[in-house]
Order: structure tokens, then sequence, then C-alpha cells
């Protein structure tokens, strides 16, 4: 069996903590907002992205079966965008049984209201019209111990994660300053697109909705895709001047389309109705394509060698696992928690 070997241990580097909770593949909105950003920082910093199958629980936890089918798929998304894991740490957030001591002991230092009341938690719970566990409504405060467990310095994440970044940082600094300097004040890092918009022009692409393009597509899953995409529903023949600002088709060429000239072009044909919908999608096509070939056959390579993924996620998340125990020890240590059994 093929080892492989992990380049980077013990390197005095500031350090990544970022992750997905496993709610369905990934998409090329979490490309944009976050993937990327994690990519491009693995060799400047000490990189951990953790498969957050325990916040999976907290959306429904009837449904293990699924969460694990997810994590595996989110596993391979990360892997197939470029994620080396010769570079990079990836592990199961369970496996760092630590991360829920510390959870715990955060729990205790936010307040129900300030729960309740992080914008994060309390939009998600209208968007999606939710009868939330209180797993959901503290799922900011689990985070909180996903981050603070490694002492990381930055945190890749979508905008609409910044107001889970806020409390983290507020968990840290109460902490400080009850115990003395503990932990890391972490810092959130968001993509080049705050928040991409969704092949059905609503406001955000969704893991568990309908309205991706994930990063898994096929050709021809790809190519019905964008046909079918929502442009600008008040132009009615190619020769009506159409709008290009919140049009998906257009904020997808600009995110993925390198060659600016074509999409300028298109952007200024489109506006002076001199353009119809079908060319703008086809070369939308091709882009989009392009982009996402190397990501597949990524992808295949560990899809074709379950045994080779296996082992790395194994031998991670124990690497992993060493610098949390690590942390939640000196954290016991500073409460003086155990004061009265050593
Ligand atoms: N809540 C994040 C999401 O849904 C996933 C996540 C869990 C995470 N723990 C984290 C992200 C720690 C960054 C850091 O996308």
């Amino acid at each position: 069996m093929l080892k492989f070997h992990y380049k980077y241990m013990n390197q005095n580097k500031k350090r990544i903590l970022t992750g997905d909770t496993p709610s369905g593949r990934l998409h090329i909105g979490h490309y944009v907002g976050t993937l990327e950003n994690r990519v491009k920082l693995q060799h400047e910093y000490d990189t951990f992205i953790l498969l957050a199958n325990v916040h999976a629980f907290a959306n429904d936890y009837r449904k293990s079966e699924e969460i694990n089918k997810n994590v595996y798929e989110v596993y391979l998304d990360n892997l197939a965008v470029g994620i080396d894991p010769e570079v990079s740490t990836i592990y199961l957030e369970s496996g760092i049984p630590e991360t829920l001591e510390l959870y715990s002991y955060f729990m205790t230092m936010v307040t129900h209201a300030r729960a309740i009341r992080n914008p994060s938690v309390k939009d998600e719970i209208n968007y999606k019209k939710l009868d939330p566990s209180m797993g959901f409504i503290c799922y900011p405060i689990l985070q909180a111990a996903d981050i603070l467990g490694f002492n990381a310095d930055l945190v890749p994440v979508g905008e609409d994660q910044l107001p889970v970044i806020e409390q983290t940082r507020e968990i840290a600094r109460d902490f400080n300053k009850a115990y003395g300097e503990t932990f890391v004040i972490p810092s959130a890092k968001v993509g080049r697109v705050a928040r991409l918009i969704g092949t059905d022009g609503k406001l955000k692409m969704s893991k568990s909705g309908q309205n991706a393009i994930l990063l898994s597509d096929d050709e021809e899953t790809l190519k019905k895709k964008i046909h079918a995409c929502y442009t600008d529903p008040s132009r009615i023949h190619a020769t009506d001047p159409g709008k290009v600002e919140e049009n998906p088709i257009f904020e997808y060429h600009k995110a993925f389309n390198p060659n600016k000239d074509e999409v300028t072009d298109l952007e200024n044909r489109y506006r002076l109705g001199k353009v119809g919908d079908k060319e703008v999608k086809e070369k939308l096509f091709v882009a989009m394509n392009n982009f996402l070939v190397p990501i597949r056959e990524k992808r295949k390579f560990y899809e074709d060698r379950p045994e080779i993924a296996k082992e790395i996620l194994i031998e991670s998340t124990k690497r992993a696992r060493k610098v949390v125990i690590e942390i939640v020890e000196k954290v016991r240590e500073q409460m003086n928690i155990n004061k009265l059994i050593k």
C-alpha cells in the first residue's frame, strides 16, 4: 500500500483551522468563498481542516448514515480542489473528543441571550424555518471549541460565518480575562467572492438547496444546470437590453472565466441587447468545465483508492488530536478544574 508522508510536522508557522459541516457535496460558491483560500494558504500556514460531523448532528441527530456519506463527499471535495494531505491536516471532528470537553466549558461562558442573538444562527433559523435544537443554537460555541482547541490564528470562511468567528473571539477574550492568557484571538478571512448567487437567482447558493453547481458535477449535469440557469427575467428577446448585475450567468463568468476580455465583451453586448442568453451560456459552460476538469480528475484519483483516502484520514486525525490534547490540558490547568483529584 502506498504510504503517505506528512511533510510539515512541528513547523513554527501560524495556524489555520477551518472546515465544513457535511450537509452535502461542496459547490462552486464554497470554492470562491473559502476553499480557494485554504489551498493557497496551506504552505504558508500550518493548516488544519475539519470535517465537522458533530455540527451536522445539530441539524438532525437521526441522520448518522447520511452524515457519514456526506463526510466522505466533503473530504473528497477538499482533496479534489487541491488540499494536499502531505501538507495540510484534514481530520474528523468527532475523532477529537477533547474538543467536546472544551465545548462544555465554553457553554458556561455564553449567556442564552447572546447565543440566540448570533445573526448566523438567527438568519438560518428564519431562512429554513427551523425548530432549532439546543445543539443548533449553540453551534457557534462548538465552532469556537474547534478553533480555539488549535489556537488557530486564521479562519478562512464564507461571509455568513463572520458572526460565528466574532463569537469565538469573544469567548477567547473572556476566557483569557478570567484565567490568564491561554487562547490566541483568531481572525476570519473571507474569499474573493463573499457570497455567490444561486442558479435560481436566489441570493445564496446553498448546499442543501437545489440551486448549486457542485464541484463534482459531471459535464452533462453542468451543461443542464447552466442551460436551466436563471438569467434576466425581464428580457424576452435577445435584442432586449439585459441586466448583468445579479444575473447568475454573469456572476459566474466574472468568478470563473479567466478570459476577462471575453467577459467584458459579453457584458457590453448583453446590456445593448446584442447577444442571446445562448451564447453567454455556451461560453460559460466552456469556462466552468475547464475549471472543473482537473478537480474531477483529482476526485477520481481518491475515489478509486479508498484505502489510501481512509489511511490519510486516520493518520491526520491522530496528528490533529495531539495538538488539541495539549491545549485542552493547558485549559484544565488554567481553570484548576481538577485541583481536588490531583
Ligand atoms: N459552521 C461551519 C459551516 O457550516 C463549519 C465549521 C465547523 C467550521 N467548525 C468550524 C468552519 C471551524 C471554520 C472553523 O460552514
